[in-house]
Formats: C-alpha cells, sequence, structure tokens
C-alpha cells in the first residue's frame, strides 16, 4: 500500500510561477528555466510514491532540492503545482485549518538542529506536540515517558537540554516525534550535526525502532554511507529533479546517470552489495547421486578447494571438499561425502556479512528464498565484484526507458521494498546442512 503518492509536483520560487510551470511542462531544466525567466526551480515534475512502513532516504548534493521536497509532503512548503496524497487523503486540496490538524496528525518531524525549548526540561519538551493538541497532562507524561524510554533516555527526563549532550539533544527530538504518534516521520539532515559514532549509533537506533515500530520515514540526508546504514530506497536528487530510484545495490550496481556514478564511487561495496549479486552462477554443481568417480570426471578441468552439491531441483544439498573426494572409493556417492554443517547464505545477505566465511570455507553457497542454489562466492568472486566498476549509465537498460529524461515513477523492474525490508531482517545464514 502507497502511503504517500507523489505526481507531478513542481515548486517555484520568487516570481513568474506561470512562465516557469509552462517552461517545465516544455521538459525545461532549472537551469534554462532561469536564464530565460529568471524563476528558481526548486523542484521539477516529481512523481513517485512511498510505501507504508518503508524508510526513504532523499539523497542528493546540497541545493538538490531535498528538503524543499519534504516539506511539500507535509505542505509546510507549498508546492507550486503537483497533487500529494496520504493515504486516501488529498493533502494538496486541504484547507487551513484541515491542513494542520492533518499535519499534526500524521507527521513528526525531525530536523537537524534539535530545537528543543531551553526552559523546558526533557520530559517536557518530549510532550510539547502533544500539548498543542490538548491531550491532558497524565496522558501526555505517559506517553512522553515511553518516548523517552524508546529512544534510550530514561533517567534524563527531569533535565534541562543543556545538561544534554548533543547526541542525546538530537534522541530528545526523536522522542518528541514519536510520542505524538504520527505515522510518517519526516526526518531533515537529523543526524548531520552529530559526531561520527554517535551519528552510527542513531542511524542503527532509528532502524530498529522504524522495524519495531512500523512508522513510514522519509530522511534527508546528503550522506550516502548514512542511507546505506538506513537500510531502504534511496532517491536520488539533483537540480530539483528525481535522477534514480532503488535499493542502495541497484544503485551501486546500475548507476542511471554519470551523476549517480559520481555518487556512489567512493561507496564501500562490501556493505551494499548482496551475495545473490556476487555469486558465480557458472560454477560446476555436483548431483548428490554421482559417484565419486563420475564426481571427478566432471570437475576434471576445474581447480578449486570444494564443491557445491545440489539435487535436480537445485536444492542445495551441501558442500563436497577435494581432499574429501580424493581419499573417497570409487563407488562412494557424492551425498555420502558432503561436509557436515555447510551452511548456505541467504542471496539477500549483505557481501560485507558473508566475507569471513569466503576466507575460511573457500566456497560459501548463496541460495534464494526457496533454498535453491543461485551459485558459490569463492575469494575472486569477492575480488571481482569489489574491483568492478558500475556499469556504464548508457548501457544500463534497467533504470528509464530509451531517451526519458526524467524519473516517470517506479520501475517494475526494482523488487518491492517489502520484501526487501523482509529479507534484510532475517538472518543472512539459513541452516541447511
Ligand atoms: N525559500 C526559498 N526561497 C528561494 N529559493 C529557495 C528557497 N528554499 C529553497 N530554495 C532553492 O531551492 C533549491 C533547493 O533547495 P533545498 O530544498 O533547500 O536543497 P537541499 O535541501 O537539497 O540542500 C535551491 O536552489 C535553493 O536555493
Ligand atoms: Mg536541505
Amino acid at each position: 500500500m502507497s502511503r504517500i503518492v507523489l505526481e507531478g509536483i513542481s515548486k517555484i520560487f520568487g516570481h513568474k510561477h506561470v512562465e516557469a510551470v509552462d517552461l517545465i511542462r516544455q521538459g525545461k531544466r532549472k537551469a534554462e528555466i532561469a536564464a530565460s525567466c529568471g524563476a528558481v526551480v526548486g523542484l521539477c515534475d516529481i512523481s513517485f510514491e512511498i510505501v507504508e512502513g518503508e524508510i526513504l532516504t532523499l539523497m542528493g548534493l546540497s541545493g538538490s532540492g531535498k528538503s524543499t521536497l519534504l516539506r511539500c509532503m507535509n505542505r509546510l512548503v507549498e508546492p507550486t503545482c503537483g497533487r500529494i496524497l496520504v493515504g486516501d487523503v488529498d493533502v494538496t486540496r486541504l484547507g487551513r485549518k484541515d491542513l494542520l490538524a492533518f499535519r499534526q496528525k500524521t507527521f513528526g518531524m525531525v530536523f537537524q538542529h534539535f530545537a528543543l525549548l531551553p526552559n523546558r526540561t526533557i520530559l517536557s519538551n518530549v510532550g510539547f506536540g502533544l500539548e498543542l493538541k490538548n491531550v491532558p497532562a497524565a496522558r501526555r507524561t505517559e506517553a512522553a515517558m515511553q518516548a523517552i524510554e524508546l529512544v534510550g533516555l530514561k533517567g534524563w527526563e527531569a533535565k534541562y537540554p543543556h545538561e544534554l549532550s548533543g547526541g542525546m539533544q538530537q534522541r530528545a527530538g526523536l522522542a518528541r516525534a514519536l510520542a505524538a504518534d504520527a505515522e510518517i516521520l519526516l526526518m531533515d539532515e537529523a543526524f548531520s550535526a552529530l559526531d561520527p559514532l554517535i551519528r552510527r549509533d542513531m542511524q542503527a537506533e532509528l532502524r530498529d525502532l522504524q522495524r519495531k515500530l512500523k512508522k513510514t520515514i522519509v530522511f534527508v540526508s546528503h550522506d550516502l554511507d548514512e542511507a546505506v546504514a538506513l537500510g531502504g530506497r534511496i532517491v536520488l536528487m539533483k537540480d530539483g529533479e528525481v535522477v534514480q530510484i532503488g535499493q542502495p545495490e541497484e544503485v551501486v550496481a546500475r548507476p542511471a546517470t554519470e551523476y549517480v556514478a559520481r555518487f556512489v564511487e567512493h561507496i564501500d561495496r562490501a556493505a551494499v552489495m548482496r551475495a545473490g549479486q556476487v555469486a558465480d552462477r557458472s560454477a560446476p554443481v555436483l548431483a548428490p547421486t554421482l559417484t565419486a568417480s563420475e564426481a571427478r570426471a566432471r570437475i576434471a578441468a576445474e581447480g578449486g578447494d570444494a564443491w557445491l552439491v545440489a539435487d535436480a531441483d537445485r536444492r542445495f544439498a551441501g558442500r563436497l571438499r577435494a581432499d574429501r573426494l580424493a581419499g573417497a572409493r570409487p563407488g562412494d556417492t557424492v551425498a555420502s561425502l558432503l561436509e557436515s554443517g555447510a551452511d548456505a547464505v541467504a542471496a539477500e545477505a549483505r557481501l560485507d556479512a558473508v566475507l569471513a566465511r569466503v576466507a575460511t570455507e573457500g566456497c560459501v553457497a548463496v541460495v534464494d528464498p526457496d533454498g535453491r542454489l543461485i551459485g558459490g562466492i569463492a575469494s575472486r568472486d569477492v575480488v571481482r565484484a569489489l574491483a568492478a566498476r558500475p556499469d556504464h549509465p548508457e548501457t544500463s537498460s534497467l533504470h528509464k526507458p530509451a531517451g526519458a529524461e526524467r524519473w516517470t515513477g517506479t520501475s517494475p523492474n526494482f523488487p518491492s521494498t517489502r520484501s526487501a525490508t523482509k529479507a534484510s531482517t532475517g538472518s543472512p545464514t539459513m541452516a541447511l546442512g
């Protein structure tokens, strides 16, 4: 289910709205429009959907329109044209009073600067949103204490903001957004002012909280590592336009434009790539019913310390080590020679979570969710994956129809966020041995 639907959103700052919108409709871009009529294009014809319960990161260089887009979602910034649906509510059609009520009920916001009120305690700050909604004091305190506990600030509720570190103040800001129990959290560079270590803790905690509370979160960041740590889809923006949407591993493997390619150039590929992308699908696979002599004939021309074994349905059966095969009698079956406890890895597992096993085991099996063998990962496959440069954008067929310049919607080629979320919460290894 889509939580937020953006349809043709444009935002023009300054004068000449009509001319600028007209020029956008003719396919003109930010720079051309500035040159021809002087209007500042904040957002240019943006359409995409945010799925309920996902954590989506808006990324891009400074000035690319991330904050403007985020603020359009609850109309803190009025879009010049386009439509925004939240659930079945057309936010763009709400009158002033309904808008205020809807915004308070539906959206929580967290900014880079904590914006805590200095002369109020943490408890009173966290309960502030509820106070504005006239929630009775007892219920307010209960909800605020719950949120304070969720973000790990229990024991600090009676302190004042200046008595807390930056990281703790940001936790209080997050607690304030959570206390109001809004379904959607809008977070603008919320962790950018924090020290790197604290920032990483906060990213991990937000990810855990999101899983637990199932909020829809739209997070603005200019830091790709942060987007990867948060674990959801990425929307890459440039000059007020969306240039690509996808899971980090898709964006890294197949950047849609040169700009995206440059953006992802320095990313830690092992943290982004998935086992299923790295597995060698052409490695020989032995059937458990083969005899040792048949198996030797089969792999005679191959090097390697071990081979993967799967049945006729490609169900992973185990691993056969070269030394075991060498010492076997000719009539022994492969099934009787399997190494014990050779677990497979799920295709969705991150490469960095598998590296240690590749190093110690030589060849690790990768299976799909049904337990079918996809292929194996050996050291050479890891080296190849980490050394590879992404496909050249022009040769990538996945992201945009030929000739299309602007992103016009979610490609059916992208796996759904829900399945990706589910997969990444699961354990990376599946015991099959
Ligand atoms: N209130 C404003 N008035 C005029 N121009 C603005 C205003 N807010 C943003 N802009 C312009 O819109 C563009 C996008 O800005 P913004 O959304 O803040 O980018 P980001 O958050 O990605 O850094 C920039 O060119 C910026 O100068
Ligand atoms: Mg911004």
